[in-house]
């Protein structure tokens, strides 16, 4: 069938690479943005946007608090975050570069994971760029410092991409060159919509990648895909490293 058959392309390939987006996780108990149960059936998109950051610092993180325990308590890896994995192991997978700030590739044990869009483990200063653990911010929003600051005075904000900010640079272009080198590029659990991400599988199916898209929806480049498998994702990813690594 088409998995046995992408498996044997993938055998045959010197590089293949994995982009993932919110649907690889949804199986750990993240809700995803634009599918069924997404995040924008429940949530005003402009409450991510870096403008209420600056407008309303404590409301914004007063809603990160909520956010944060509803979605990320106590999520795990599950079996298509392990299937990458055993395949990067086994020396058949490149990279994953992936869209979610979940850290849950890491988790799983995947090593070469691009974060396009930043870790929501970690909390930044908007000033001085210093670092910081979320939970150990979160538990100070928790105790009453809204917004939360930096020694230096500076916002803190999550170190996640929110709208009307730039991809992080050196991840955008190491993502652009695994992409435009990849023979085999694997788009899985990614509603494919929201740029400059989205370009990744164009201009690797451009410099002549085969194209294979899993995802439970229909997107932008399933005509294009060589493999358009509608599936589910913690189906077809194990089948798939089953295949390749039998
Ligand atoms: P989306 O929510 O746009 O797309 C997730 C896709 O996964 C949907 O098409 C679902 O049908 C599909 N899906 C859900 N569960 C699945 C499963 N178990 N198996 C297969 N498919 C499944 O999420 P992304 O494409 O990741 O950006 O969205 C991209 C970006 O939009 C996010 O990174 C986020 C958001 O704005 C930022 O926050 C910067």
């Amino acid at each position: 069938d088409a998995v046995d058959s992408l498996a044997s392309e993938i055998r045959d390939a010197e590089a293949v690479v994995a982009f993932t987006g919110a649907g690889v996780s949804t199986a750990s108990g993240i809700p995803d943005f634009r599918g069924e149960d997404g995040l924008w059936n429940r949530y005003d998109v402009d409450d991510f946007h870096v403008r209420r950051l600056r407008a309303d610092p404590a409301g914004f993180w007063a809603d990160r608090l909520d956010l944060a325990e509803e979605l990320y308590a106590d999520a795990g890896p599950n079996a298509a975050h392990e299937a990458l994995a055993r395949l990067e192991e086994a020396g058949h997978v490149e990279a994953v570069v992936t869209q979610n700030v979940d850290g849950l590739h890491h988790a799983a044990g995947s090593e070469s994971v691009i974060e396009l869009h930043g870790n929501g483990s970690r909390v930044a200063c908007l000033d001085c760029g210093e670092r910081f653990d979320a939970e150990s911010v979160r538990e100070r929003v928790r105790g009453g410092e809204r917004p939360p600051t930096c020694d230096c005075g500076g916002l803190l904000k999550p170190d996640v991409v929110l709208f009307g900010e730039q991809l992080p640079e050196a991840a955008m272009l190491r993502a652009q060159s695994l992409a435009e080198g990849a023979d085999v590029f694997l788009a899985v659990g990614s509603s494919l919509s929201v740029e400059p991400a989205a370009g990744l599988p164009r201009a690797a199916e451009r410099r002549g990648a085969t194209l294979a898209v899993v995802n439970l929806d229909e997107t932008p480049l399933s005509d294009r895909a060589a493999y358009d498998l509608r599936a589910d994702v913690t189906d077809v990813l194990p089948r798939l490293a089953d295949a390749v690594l039998d």
